[in-house]
This record gives structure tokens, C-alpha cells and sequence, in this order.
């Protein structure tokens, strides 16, 4: 063999360049004689060889494998001529590296000294033969992203695929790895049944549709509505009650035209309406008519509410926006409105400043055809109470015990819009919450119901409850709609009627008793002295109170004369004291100082007059506010002025009792002494009976007073009443019925009326009154008490 001439020779060169150049092995002689390394490699042909690498050593030299390739030994390194050849590893089966060598998307391909990955489709490993393959993301690669799911498609990349979501109205059914194209809806036979309803004509347009409508019916501006329907008499002007009113002609006018513009075919199309722009034209045109006193008959509320809750019906699927507000000074409203296919679900909650609205969309849409759209309003009318507070007449059933209440509409008046048509029974009731325009708890005397205006121009109740009331708000659920309101149902106190009757019978009782002893006082010649004329001027005091007490104790307005009225009240009932006590303080002189029992006229003047006055003057000055309340005319009872009146009450009557006992043990003492003037003891025991009694009555009244003016429960008022109108009939019954003199008198009287021949003797003894009065009076002084 070749191989084993070849090891001969290189023996043979070797021993003899050993020879010859004395060189270590692996090293030989150059041209210089000096030793240098051998290159074996390049002196041996194929030293290591297929698929091997020959290295060369300083002094030696060793074999390798290729990459890929191995000889089956330990290391891929071996020793030329060994015998050893290097073959191809096959890495695909190679159980120390196999595991993913090409991922789990890639099938390994082994060929001589290497490998090469196939990749599943949708997986690559980028032209890197000997890589693992990953997934391609398609959205993200450049040269592929563009337009791969069309205009209206974005991509989403998957582990070894992409998909196209489209927008609404576009598709790539079947296939979501292709671009998003329109839906045809028109064509679409599925969807095509009634899709513009009977009236319209289906218009497919790029990622949508739209219906065109015949003469009279509209989609208010919006796609994918069904045409409706429009009725635009309901802003007619024809036929209308009231056509007084204005601005409401001017109303109906804008939105007729704007209703008649949807209804036909030319002016309505998608996107030409602007139903905000209307909104707010409306709400604009409605200041004026809804200004205070503006709205005076029902027919005109009826009207306007009417109207507005067409405008907003016509305006509202016009809007774009899913929540309207809009408050101007007269009305605040919000407007919530979904548009679409799917017929909408879920809770609304509505909310102007004075009122909320709780309902939902069910409700709100109806059970009907869903047209595209659902719209709910709540419509607060700032200022219309006023106009409505009235047309109670149809709340006959909130008698209570007989009574029927007086009504006031206590809250704003609120207006529900909904587009569900048949709002006349719900199939769930909504919940309105009101706010009070007064915080006021409800009492026996005054509940909240909730109403609403009928369109027979009455306020009724039926189909409307309240459900929770409190001093703010009062929630209520009504079965259908229209304009509520809460009202205020007052009932009048019990037997209220029965007491007026009894304080006006009684006080005219009183005032002619009292009328009749002014006179007699006055007139009578043989009763005249100090203490008729202390009974005269109580008893002007008592009837000037009475007869104020009567016509001005609830005359609240104006508070002028309100306080007029209070002042002149307390001035008169102070006097009635002053004079009471100076009866109490002659008696005791009477009966104490026989000997000087009279008194001068001015002195009782400046004390019956001028003590009351003082205290009305000092009370004016420290409280001038204290005069008149809300409720009565008569002294405040929070400031404290009240005491200016039952202060010096307490007094007089303190005094009087300690003078009326001195008087009554002085009296007995007498009586029981050694020849008493019985006649004239017996007359001052009637005397001193009667200023007790009187007393007793006059205080026990303002004791039941003092409770009347501040809680006024009905008993309190009966006592104060009846004992006020006591008063003139005892002193009648006292002081004339009882004293033989004055009978004398009035039957002397009597008979001259009656018997006219004897009147020139009667015009000499008693008539002629004015001529005679300070005569007989003075003369009375004199002939009368200074007996006594
Ligand atoms: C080495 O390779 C050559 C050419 O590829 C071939 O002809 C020869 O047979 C191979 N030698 C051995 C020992 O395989
Ligand atoms: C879906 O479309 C893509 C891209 O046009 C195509 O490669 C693929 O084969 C299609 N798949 C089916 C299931 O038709
Ligand atoms: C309106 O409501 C719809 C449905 O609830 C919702 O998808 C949309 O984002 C809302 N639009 C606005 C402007 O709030
Ligand atoms: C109305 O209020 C009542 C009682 O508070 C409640 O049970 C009902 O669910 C409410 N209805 C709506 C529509 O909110
Ligand atoms: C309604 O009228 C009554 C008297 O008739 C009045 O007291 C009340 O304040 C009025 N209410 C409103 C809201 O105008
Ligand atoms: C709401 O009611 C309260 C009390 O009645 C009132 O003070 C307030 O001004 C009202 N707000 C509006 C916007 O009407
Ligand atoms: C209005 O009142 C009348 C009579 O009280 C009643 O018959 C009618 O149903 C009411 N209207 C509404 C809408 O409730
Ligand atoms: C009264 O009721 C309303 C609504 O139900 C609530 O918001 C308010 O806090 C209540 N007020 C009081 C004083 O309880």
C-alpha cells in the first residue's frame, strides 16, 4: 500500500536528516543551518482524513473534528494516523441537545455536519437555518401590516396567527384572518325584516345605514332608527282654549317648524339635525311665558306643560350627547338618551337641583316596538307653583273627619318625559323625590300627598302615593306620568269653627254688657262716686280691649297695624288691671280710712291711664319689634316683652289680694262689732265680692292666656274665651242688675219710654244727661260715699 511506502520513506528521511542536522525531532535545518519547527500538516498528505482539521504543534502537530462532525472517542481532538475518521453528528436525534433545538413549532432536518429547522406555517426562525422557530407576528411585521385587516380592522396578533376585529358595522365573517369590510345591511337578509320600518327605504352607506322616510315620517336625524311616525298637529295652534298666551304661539310656531323640517324627506337627512341647538332655543322661548305672573288660568298652565313635554319628545332623540342639561332661570331639565340596536336596560337616575327621577330604561322604552332610540327627562319648573296653586277641587277624598283641608302646591312642579307612548299605566312605577319648599314635618294637622296635574286642569292624585316623607323631601311613586308636584293638605283645628263662634258670641255678649254698664255708670245720677267712676273707666278699658281683641287679634297684615293692634291691646288689658286695682285700693280705703274714701278724678286718671301707658311706652322703646307676631297680634312671646304684661299683672294682683284681705277681715270686724250700719256693711261686702270674683276671673283668664298665645290647644282657647266674655256680664249683673238703685234708675227709664206722657217729668230727675252728668256726679261724692 501506498500509506505504508510513505511511512518507510519518512523514517528513512528522518534517521538521515539526523544525522545529517543534529535538529530535536519535529525540527529540521533550514537554508541557515538553524533548526526550525516542522509544519507536518503541509508535509503529510490527509494526515486526519475526511472531515477533520490537521493542527500543527511547535515539534508536533494533532487532528480535529469539524464542527458537526465526531470520531466516536471521547474528545474531538485525536491523533493523526490513528486510524480514527470523523462523521457527521446528527443533532436532531442527539439526545443531549435534542430538546427544542428547533422549538416546539419546528421539525429538525440533519444532514452532513449540521442541522436545518422547518418551521410550522406562521412560525419562522428568520432565514437562521440552525435557530429555533418562533411565532410571526403579522400585525407587526412591516411589509405585511399594511391594510391586513383593511381600514376598519385592527389587527391581533395569535401564537402562530393574527385575527381582524372590526369596527361596528364592518365584518370579515368566515374568515378572521381577512381584512374588515362594510356589512351590507340593506342586503343582509337576516336583518333586513322592517330594519327603516314600513315607511323607509334602507340606504347602506361605508360601516353603516341609514333610512330614508316618507312624507310625515322621520328618524329624527339618526341612523339606524326605524322611521316614525311624526305628528306635528300637536304644535298646532288651532283649536287651542287660550290663545291669550303669547309666547306660547311663538313656542308652538318654532317647534311646528322644526317638526314639520323632520317630517320631510329633503331637510331631515342623518346629520343635519342639531337638536341641542333646539334645546336651547326652547328653553330660551319658555323664559319669558314661565316669569311670574305671566301664567294665570289653568287652561294656560295645562297648555304649556303640554307643550313642552311634545318639544321635549320631538327634541330629545335629536340629541346627540347621552346626558342634556340645561338650567336657565325658570327651568332646569336633564335629559338622558340611548341610542342603537339593542333595546337599552339598567337604572336612570335623574337629577335637577330641587327633584330626582328614578326609574329605568324598561320603563322608560316601553314594551312596544323599540324604535333605535329610549329617552328620559326630568323637567323642573323653577316658578310655575305659583300659577298651580290652585285647582285643588278633585282631593275630596283627603277629608279628614269632615274637615276638608285647605291645599297648597308645596314643592316645584316637575314634568316626566319618557318615549315609551303609553305612560298612562306603567309596568313599573317610578320614583319621584320632591323637595319641600318649606321644611315642614308632617302633623296631624298637615300631610304631604303627591299629585299630579291632569289634563282636565285639576290637581288629582290617583295612581300617585307618597312613600316616605320627611321635613325636606318627600319621595313619591306614581304608575304614570305627567307633572307632579307635592301638596300640602292643611287641616284646620278641630272645632275652630265652634270656638270663632263661641269668642265671637261671647265678646258681643261681653262688649253689650259691658255698653250697657258704660251707660249706666255715665247716666245713673244716684250710683255716681269714686267708684262708679273706677267701674266706668275699667269697663271702657274692658270693651276698647274686648272690641280690638275681636276684629284685630289675627289681622296679622300689615304689620303695622298688626302691631298697632298689639300695642293698643296691651294698653287696654294693662288698664283693665290698673283700674282693678285701684277698685282694690278704694275698697280698703272704704273700708280701712272711712273717713276720706274719695278720691280726685284726676289722680285716678293719671294712675288708671298713665301707669299703662308708661309700661306700653318703656316696652315700645326697649322691644319695638316685640309687637305682633306671625300668628296674633299681640306680644312676642320669645324676646321676654310678654313679662312687660304679666310683670306688672303679678303685682296688681299681689296687691290687690293683700288689700282685699285687710279689707274682708276689717269687714268682718265690723259686722261683728257693737251696732254695725248693717245696710251700708252689707253693700260694701257686695262690693268687695264682686272686685274678688272679678279678679279671680280676670286673672284666671290670662293664666289660660299665657298658654293660648303659645301652644293655643283648643280647651285653653274655650276657657280664655268664655271667662273673656264673663267678665262684661258680671260686671253687669254685679254692679247693676244686683244694686237696687241702678234697677230703680232703669225702670224709671223704662217707663218713661214707654209711657211718653210723663216724659217732661223724666227730662227734669234723669235725662238731660250731659247738663247734669258733672253736677250729679260731684253731688254724688258728696251725698253717696261720704256716708259710707
Ligand atoms: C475521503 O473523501 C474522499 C472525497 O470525498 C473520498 O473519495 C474518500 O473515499 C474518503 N476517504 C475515506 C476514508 O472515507
Ligand atoms: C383565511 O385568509 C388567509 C389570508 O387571506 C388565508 O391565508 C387562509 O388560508 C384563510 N383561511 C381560511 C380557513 O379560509
Ligand atoms: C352613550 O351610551 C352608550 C351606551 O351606554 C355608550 O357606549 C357611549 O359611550 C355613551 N356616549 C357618551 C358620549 O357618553
Ligand atoms: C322606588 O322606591 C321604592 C321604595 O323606596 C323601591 O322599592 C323601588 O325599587 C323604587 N323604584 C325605582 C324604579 O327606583
Ligand atoms: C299658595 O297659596 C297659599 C294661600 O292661598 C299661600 O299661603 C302659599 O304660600 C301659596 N303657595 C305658593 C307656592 O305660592
Ligand atoms: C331648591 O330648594 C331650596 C329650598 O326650597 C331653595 O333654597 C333653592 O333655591 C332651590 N334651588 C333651585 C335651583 O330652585
Ligand atoms: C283626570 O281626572 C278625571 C276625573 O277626575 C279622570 O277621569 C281622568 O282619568 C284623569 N286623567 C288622568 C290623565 O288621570
Ligand atoms: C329626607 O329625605 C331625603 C331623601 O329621601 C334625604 O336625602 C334627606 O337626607 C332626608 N333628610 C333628613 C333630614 O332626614
Amino acid at each position: 500500500m501506498g500509506f505504508e511506502k510513505d511511512l518507510l520513506l519518512l523514517g528513512l528521511v528522518c534517521l538521515l536528516g539526523k544525522c545529517v542536522s543534529d535538529c530535536k525531532f519535529g525540527y529540521s535545518k533550514n537554508e541557515k543551518e538553524e533548526c526550525v519547527d516542522t509544519d507536518e500538516c503541509k508535509e503529510n498528505l490527509y494526515p486526519c482524513g475526511n472531515n477533520s482539521n490537521c493542527l500543527n504543534t511547535a515539534g508536533s502537530y494533532f487532528c480535529q473534528c469539524l464542527s458537526g462532525f465526531e470520531h466516536g472517542g471521547g474528545s474531538q481532538d485525536f491523533e493523526p494516523f490513528s486510524g480514527l475518521q470523523c462523521q457527521d453528528r446528527n443533532e436532531c436525534t442527539d439526545t443531549k441537545n435534542n430538546k427544542d433545538i428547533c422549538g416546539k413549532k419546528g421539525t429538525c432536518q440533519n444532514v452532513d455536519g449540521s442541522y436545518w429547522c422547518k418551521c410550522e406555517e406562521g412560525y419562522t426562525n428568520s432565514g437562521k437555518n440552525s435557530t429555533p422557530c418562533s411565532d410571526i407576528n403579522e400585525c407587526k411585521d412591516a411589509e405585511n401590516n399594511k391594510d391586513i385587516c383593511g381600514k376598519k380592522g385592527t389587527c391581533q396578533n395569535v401564537d402562530g396567527s393574527y385575527w381582524c376585529k372590526c369596527e361596528e358595522g364592518y365584518t370579515n365573517s368566515g374568515n378572521k384572518s381577512t381584512p374588515c369590510s362594510d356589512i351590507n345591511e340593506c342586503r343582509d337578509a337576516e336583518n333586513n325584516k322592517d330594519i327603516c320600518g314600513k315607511k323607509g327605504t334602507c340606504q347602506n352607506v361605508d360601516g353603516s345605514y341609514w333610512c330614508k322616510c316618507e312624507e310625515g315620517y322621520t328618524t329624527y336625524g339618526n341612523e339606524r332608527t326605524l322611521c316614525l311616525e311624526l305628528d306635528c298637529d300637536s304644535f298646532s295652534e288651532d283649536g287651542r282654549p287660550s290663545q291669550s298666551l303669547g309666547g306660547l304661539a311663538d313656542i308652538l310656531s318654532m317647534m311646528r317648524n322644526s317638526c314639520l323640517s323632520l317630517s320631510n324627506p329633503s331637510t331631515a337627512a342623518v346629520g343635519k339635525v342639531d337638536g341641542e341647538a333646539l334645546l336651547e332655543k326652547l328653553f330660551t322661548a319658555t323664559e319669558e311665558i314661565l316669569s311670574p305672573g305671566q301664567l294665570d288660568s289653568s287652561d294656560g298652565v295645562t297648555e304649556l306643560l303640554d307643550t313642552m313635554e311634545h318639544s321635549i319628545l320631538l327634541i330629545g332623540p335629536q340629541l346627540k350627547a347621552n346626558r342634556t342639561k340645561i338650567e336657565t332661570t325658570e327651568t332646569d331639565v336633564e335629559i338622558a338618551v340611548q341610542k342603537g340596536n339593542i333595546r337599552p336596560t339598567g337604572p336612570i337616575h335623574l337629577m335637577t337641583e330641587n327633584a330626582s327621577l328614578d326609574t329605568d330604561w324598561t320603563t322608560a322604552a316601553g314594551m312596544g316596538t323599540y324604535p333605535g332610540f329610549a329617552l328620559a327627562a326630568l323637567l323642573t319648573y323653577k316658578n310655575l307653583e305659583i300659577s298651580m296653586n290652585e285647582s285643588f277641587e278633585d282631593l275630596k277624598e283627603y277629608k279628614k273627619d269632615g274637615v276638608e283641608p285647605s291645599f297648597h302646591v308645596s314643592s316645584r312642579v316637575v314634568s316626566v318625559v319618557v318615549s315609551n307612548p303609553s305612560t298612562q299605566k306603567l309596568n313599573r312605577a317610578v320614583n319621584i323625590t320632591l323637595r319641600h319648599l318649606q321644611d315642614k314635618v308632617e302633623s296631624s294637622e298637615m300631610r304631604y300627598i303627591c299629585a299630579y296635574w291632569n289634563e282636565t286642569g285639576v290637581w288629582s292624585t290617583d295612581g300617585c302615593s307618597p312613600q316616605h316623607s320627611n321635613a325636606t323631601h318627600t319621595l313619591c311613586t306614581c304608575e304614570h306620568l305627567s307633572s307632579f308636584a307635592v301638596l300640602m293638605a292643611l287641616y284646620p283645628m278641630e272645632h275652630t269653627f265652634g270656638l270663632l263662634l263661641v269668642t265671637k258670641i261671647g265678646l258681643t255678649i261681653s262688649l253689650l254688657c259691658l255698653m250697657l254698664c258704660i251707660l249706666t255708670f255715665l247716666f245713673c245720677r244716684s250710683i255716681q262716686g269714686t267708684r262708679t267712676t273706677i267701674h266706668l273707666h275699667l269697663c271702657i278699658c274692658l270693651f276698647l280691649a274686648d272690641l280690638i281683641f275681636l276684629a284685630g287679634i289675627s289681622r296679622t297684615k300689615p304689620e303695622g297695624a298688626c302691631r298697632f293692634v298689639a300695642v293698643m291691646l296691651h294698653f287696654f288689658f294693662m288698664g283693665v288691671f290698673t283700674w282693678m286695682l285701684l277698685e282694690g285700693v278704694q275698697l280698703y280705703r272704704m273700708v280701712v280710712l272711712v273717713f276720706n274714701a274719695t278720691i280726685r278724678p284726676l289722680y285716678l286718671y293719671v294712675t288708671g291711664y298713665g301707669a299703662p301707658l308708661a309700661i306700653v311706652i318703656i316696652s315700645g322703646i326697649i322691644r319695638p319689634t316685640g309687637y305682633g307676631t306671625e300668628k296674633y297680634c299681640w306680644l312676642s312671646l320669645k324676646d321676654g316683652l310678654i313679662w312687660s304684661f304679666y310683670g306688672p299683672i303679678c303685682l296688681i294682683i299681689i296687691l290687690n289680694v293683700f288689700f282685699f284681705i285687710v279689707t274682708v277681715w276689717k269687714l268682718a270686724q265690723k259686722f261683728t262689732s257693737l251696732n254695725p250700719d248693717l245696710s251700708k256693711l252689707r253693700k260694701i261686702k257686695a262690693f268687695t265680692v264682686t272686685a274678688i270674683a272679678q279678679m279671680c276671673i280676670l286673672g284666671l283668664m290670662w293664666v289660660f292666656g299665657a298658654f293660648l298665645f303659645q301652644e293655643g290647644t283648643t280647651i285653653v282657647a274655650y276657657v280664655f274665651t268664655i271667662l273673656n266674655s264673663l267678665q262684661g256680664a258680671l260686671i253687669f249683673i254685679m254692679h247693676c242688675l244686683l244694686s237696687k238703685q241702678v234697677r230703680d234708675e232703669y225702670a224709671h227709664f223704662l217707663s218713661c219710654i214707654c209711657t211718653p206722657q210723663k216724659k217732661r217729668y223724666s227730662d227734669f230727675s234723669t235725662t238731660n244727661p250731659s247738663s247734669s252728668q258733672s253736677q250729679g256726679s260731684r253731688s254724688g261724692q258728696h251725698t253717696g260715699e261720704s256716708q259710707i
